[in-house]
């Protein structure tokens, strides 16, 4: 049975820096949709609408990322399992998952939230740093990029949405339409709620010890 782990958290609750290391872990693909959105962006792929969208810090219509998942899902990669780093984000997404998964003889394993209170993450995304070739995430006061990358201001991005007022705009976004999700996996039995505070490999150790009793 393939492992399939849905990672949901407000932004900057550490997702990505989570994500990184479970997938390594348990050998699951990563499949961001924030960061499938910003490749696409980079490529100049993405519609010039959902571009204005993201940097400004509003979600994107739930038919646009499902599509996403979707294709991505059937990729060779994914057969042995796979972690969704926001996504789904909506109660639609969900259900589109959940059906999309049932067409294939599959289901959820968990949905690990991380717990991380409003007033720390804008601290956390203002001064996020992400290394333009490895993807790796910094953050400028607590995991600072190495010397060589700060003296080339170039090899790191400052996300457009990271500026003060997209990362509001993400915050009330994730209150208002993400949080509808919690009691939708609670119903469930999937939900596992996880204190996203602490040095990283604290909260990596929460959330192996939560995952590990996923049969
Ligand atoms: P996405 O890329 O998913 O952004 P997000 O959910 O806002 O999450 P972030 O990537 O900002 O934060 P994170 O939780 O991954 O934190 P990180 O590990 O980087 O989405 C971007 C946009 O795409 C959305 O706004 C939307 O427009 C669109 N989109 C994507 N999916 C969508 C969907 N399903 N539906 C509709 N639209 C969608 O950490 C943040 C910082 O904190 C870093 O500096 C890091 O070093 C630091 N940090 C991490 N852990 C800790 C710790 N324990 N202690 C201290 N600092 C820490």
């Amino acid at each position: 049975m393939s492992t399939i782990v849905v990672l949901v958290g407000p932004p900057g609750s550490g997702k990505g820096t989570q994500a990184k290391v479970l997938c390594e872990r348990y050998g699951l693909a990563h499949l961001s949709t924030g960061d499938m959105l910003r490749a696409a962006k980079a490529a100049g792929t993405l519609e010039p609408e959902y571009r204005k969208l993201m940097d400004e810090g509003g979600l994107l219509p739930d038919a646009a990322v499902i599509g996403l998942i979707e294709r991505r899902t059937k990729d060779a990669d994914c057969g042995s399992g796979f972690l969704l780093d926001g996504f789904p984000r909506t109660v639609p997404q969900a259900e589109a998952l959940e059906a999309m998964l049932a067409l294939r003889g599959l289901v959820l394993s968990a949905v690990v939230q991380l717990d991380v209170a409003r007033g720390l993450l804008e601290e956390r995304l203002i001064h996020r740093r992400t290394d333009k070739r490895s993807g790796q995430i910094y953050h400028l006061l607590y995991n600072p990029p190495p010397p060589e990358l700060l003296k080339d201001p170039g090899s790191l991005e400052h996300r457009k949405d990271d500026q003060p007022e997209a990362v509001n705009t993400r915050l009330d976004a994730y209150d208002s339409m993400t949080a509808a999700l919690l009691p939708y996996y609670e119903e469930r039995g999937l939900l596992r709620r996880i204190d996203g505070v602490g040095k990283p490999e604290e909260v990596t150790g929460r959330v192996v010890a939560s995952l590990d009793t996923v049969k």
